[in-house]
């Protein structure tokens, strides 16, 4: 069994991060989404995997390559577009050849038994194996209609959705699907969708099967859906050692926590679960539960909760608590204390600033 995880697509709803880096980048709980995908497939016993992305695959196979993969053989796919799921099925043919093989979309975090996903699709030998959960707006998502506890339709983002099973981005497919894929039109909004190749499965009565997640599963193509991964994986996290080249004075620590190398954490409160990277500095600071901060970030006189912030950005002086926020590399929010007390913004194109009056 072959493994292919999908990192290109435009991220639009995670702009403006996403003009500068890919979204499967995005660190969750301190860690690339992307990561999860590739450790849940080595786990599953999945050696071979090929990664396809767009423009940012040199940033992608960097990041990839500092990592420790085992046994593993990572490959780069390039798509020249982002035209579909479909498409980038296509642009992966050569790395596949007639292999089975599981498809994972990089920017989904799944806590479901692979292993057993695999063994069923193996032992049952299906043609075609899709993973299902319920959803609240279904119209969000590729979505099955059941007839008698059988699929019969598949459709993707409809208007009028035929249930609330949606198609969640883990699928295993044998070769079969090259043949449909190579058939299929774009879709109304312009892509190869792998869910009506999937249609196309069923329609040539080839064997389909199912199963429902029975841990959880998060797209994170939105910033509210990065936060709850965010909370969701810190809150399984278990607490870690304060590193000796780490310095605490004066500080309160509380909770389930996880502290970098070189860190200096002075009048602060740090209350988990959160994790800390290294050569953070936190001063007169209150870090609140489901934190992640990244390596390199400073935070002085100021209140974080529930927030993602990357590397090298600097929060300082700033009176209100900042919740429910996903900043960026090397981004500043300082506060003025000198006349006159205007704001001042150095925003890129699709930001979004609130502010509490
Ligand atoms: O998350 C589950 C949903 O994923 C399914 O329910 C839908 O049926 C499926 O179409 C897909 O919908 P999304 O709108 O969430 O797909 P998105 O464009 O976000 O792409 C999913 C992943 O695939 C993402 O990591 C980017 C990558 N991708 C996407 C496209 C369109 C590529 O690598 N290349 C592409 O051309």
């Amino acid at each position: 069994m072959k493994g292919l995880i999908l990192s290109g697509g435009k991220g639009t709803r995670l702009r403006p991060l996403t003009y500068t880096s890919s979204k499967q980048l995005i660190p969750v709980a301190n860690k690339p989404i992307l990561f999860y995908g590739i450790e849940k497939l080595i786990a599953s016993g999945v050696n071979e995997i090929g990664i396809v992305a767009g423009d940012s695959i040199d940033e992608i196979r960097s990041t990839v390559a500092a990592a420790k993969w085992g046994k593993a053989r990572i490959k780069f796919i390039r798509q020249p577009e982002p035209l579909g799921i479909a498409h980038a099925v296509l642009c992966a043919a050569k790395f596949l050849g007639r292999s089975p093989f599981i498809l994972y979309l990089g920017d989904n975090l799944l806590n479901h038994d692979l292993k057993g996903f695999i063994r069923e699709f193996e032992e049952k030998k299906l043609d075609g194996k899709i993973l299902l959960t319920k959803v609240e707006d279904p119209r969000l998502f590729g979505v099955v209609e059941f007839k008698k506890n059988r699929i019969v339709r598949l459709v993707e983002k409809p208007k009028d959705p035929p249930s609330k099973w949606a198609l969640c981005g883990v699928y295993i497919f044998n070769g079969r699907i090259h043949d449909i894929i190579r058939k299929l039109k774009p879709s109304k909004r312009g892509e190869y969708e792998i869910t009506e190749a999937i249609q196309g499965l069923l329609e040539n009565g080839y064997n389909l099967g199912h199963s429902f997640v029975d841990g959880w599963w998060k797209d994170t193509g939105k910033l509210e859906d990065l936060l709850e991964a965010n909370r969701i994986i810190l809150d399984a996290e278990n607490a870690g050692d304060i590193p000796r080249t780490t310095k605490v004075t004066a500080s309160r620590i509380e909770g389930r926590t996880k502290i970098g190398k070189k860190c200096v954490i002075r009048n602060s409160v740090l209350r988990g679960p959160l994790v800390i990277g290294d050569d953070v500095k936190i001063n007169s600071a209150y870090i609140g539960p489901y934190s992640a901060i990244a390596n390199g970030v400073t935070l002085s006189h100021c209140e974080v909760e529930n927030s993602i912030v990357l590397e090298a950005a600097e929060i300082k002086d700033i009176k209100k608590r900042l919740t429910d926020s996903l900043i960026g590399k090397n981004v500043s929010i300082l506060a003025v204390s000198e006349k006159p007390k205007n704001n001042s913004f150095m925003v890129g194109d699709n930001s979004r600033i609130v502010l509490g009056e």
